[in-house]
């Protein structure tokens, strides 16, 4: 069947988090089952991206929103991606969803709603380009009104919609609602009014025949007021009509250590000579005394969700016994600036990077002994999954995705509380098995047997698509 992937971070392309791997691999790992391709705003890192895009389509305006070409970029594998060539609106410096210093684009309701109604035009066969969608797979807020633009022009192709983050919300004043195209009846609050203001989120969820996220534990959270930020009730109805499903994420095959051409060298279990080899090049490149002590790390984007102020606050304990820590990531700038204060608190003991490769990311899951992950809240949570193929025990809350991957004790250390002390525990429960090299070496071996590669994953997308294309009778059943 053909699937339209709708998206607005690609890891190929342009990436600032884990929506990004999730739609760079999902589609592909389908491709054996199904035509999957992927739609994403023509942003300066996509149109530069060195591979040739040609134009293939195009789509008008509709009311603000300003009339775009649809481009066609063959990536090197053969994943198909369209392309919304619109340069006013995306071909700017910067990031997705703002400039370098994090301050969000304030035209993003037009830059967003552009691509959900490309979306529809292609679903709607509109679009000039020979290749109509049987099913359409939308992600996160910026691609919420894909399937509300869906439902209005009175489209019947199914439509799918994942939250990977309930908390960004795409929450915007109700006025701009005729500029951007939705019609009066899309303003209730049981459809996409959220105290009074209008959600793009909400539109997805409230739209789509059926909707995910990326966890079962996430999903049932999130229909609870401490983690539902407002939209627990609505996401409770859902839950009742079997409409809300947790899906868990995978990871790509390439996260293998015996074979990861980032690595400094390769290992395998039982066999560390390589993972000291790249424990000793992080140690450099942190400019971390040498030292035979534990090794903790933290890839992150540097946010209050990621419980970046816990991980300063037990760093004491981690260094007091004789281990270091290294930090990559970038963010928010206060979170930055407390990062960097650390490593002068603690020189030669604590490392930061401000910033994000994917060559270090690596080389530090690879490198270190325990990846620190105190997240307030995590939908599903990536880098857990990344740090134990490649024999770095997770320390993480005890909450959504990580409380799915995470075998406590076997493959990692879960805390219950979001607090230092509750961390604290956990960090100590780490330190006290770094000094139990038969017990470390158990862990490890078990930790990167974990089998969340996508091949596996996919069943339960696919299962859902093929039950959705089937009738719509029997989703609601
Ligand atoms: P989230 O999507 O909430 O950031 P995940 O654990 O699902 O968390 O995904 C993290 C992914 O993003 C990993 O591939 C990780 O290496 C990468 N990553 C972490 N921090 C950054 C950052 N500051 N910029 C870009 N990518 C990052
Ligand atoms: C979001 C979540 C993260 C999840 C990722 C991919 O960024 O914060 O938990 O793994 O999306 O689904």
């Amino acid at each position: 069947k053909k699937i339209l992937f709708v998206t607005s971070e690609l890891t190929d392309l342009v990436k600032t988090g884990g929506l990004a791997d999730v739609s760079a691999a999902l589609p592909r790992a389908l491709g054996d089952r199904h035509d999957v391709r992927v739609l994403i705003p023509g942003y300066t890192q996509v149109v530069q991206c060195g591979q040739p895009i040609r134009i293939v389509g195009s789509v008008i305006s509709h009311a603000d929103l300003p009339p775009s070409r649809i481009g066609r970029l063959d990536m090197p594998d053969g994943l198909i991606i369209y392309v919304v060539v619109c340069p006013e609106l995306y071909e700017r410096d910067g990031l997705p969803y703002g400039d370098e210093h994090g301050q969000d684009w304030p035209d993003n309701p037009v830059r967003f709603a552009r691509l959900c109604m490309a979306a529809t035009d292609i679903a709607d066969g509109t679009a000039g380009i020979r290749w109509t969608p049987d099913l359409v797979h939308a992600h996160d807020w910026p691609t919420g009104l894909t399937p509300a633009y869906m439902h209005w022009r009175g489209l019947t192709t199914p439509s799918v919609f994942t939250i990977h983050n309930l908390a960004y919300q795409g929450n915007i004043d109700m006025s701009l609602r005729r500029s951007l195209a939705i019609p009066l009846e899309g303003c209730g609050p049981e459809r996409m009014e959220f105290y009074g203001a209008l959600s793009l989120l909400k539109a997805g969820i409230a739209y789509a025949n059926h909707v995910t996220t990326v966890s079962a534990t996430y999903a049932q959270e999130i229909t609870t007021p401490e983690f539902g930020c407002g939209m627990e009730g609505f996401l409770s109805m859902k839950a009742r009509q079997g409409l809300l499903t947790g899906l868990l994420n995978g990871i790509e095959e390439s996260w293998e250590p015996r074979s990861c051409s980032h690595l400094v060298s390769p290992f395998g279990p039982n066999d560390w000579s390589g993972k000291d080899a790249n424990a000793a090049h992080v140690r450099e490149l942190f400019g971390l005394v040498e030292g035979n002590g534990p090794l903790f790390s933290v890839v992150s984007r540097l946010v209050h969700q990621k419980g970046i102020d816990l991980t300063i606050a037990v760093a004491e304990t981690i260094v007091e016994n004789g281990g270091q820590l290294a930090i990559l990531g970038r963010g928010d700038p206060h979170i930055e600036d407390e990062v960097r204060r650390l490593v002068e608190r603690f020189p030669g003991h604590v490392g930061a990077h401000i910033g994000f490769n994917e060559t270090d990311a690596r080389r530090l899951f690879a490198g270190s002994d325990f990846l620190l992950m105190p997240s307030r809240y995590e939908p599903c949570g990536l880098s857990q999954m990344y740090a134990q193929r490649f024999a770095s025990l997770p320390v993480a809350h005890r909450t959504g995705g990580l409380a799915d991957s995470i075998d406590d004790g076997v493959t990692g250390f879960l805390f219950s509380e979001a607090t230092v002390d509750s961390y604290r525990g956990a960090v100590e429960r780490a330190l006290a098995v770094h000094r139990n090299p038969q017990l470390l070496n158990a862990m490890r071996c078990r930790a990167m047997s974990g089998g969340f590669f996508w091949s596996h994953a996919i069943e339960p997308y696919d299962r859902l698509y093929q039950r959705l294309l089937g009738g719509r009778r029997e989703v609601s059943a």
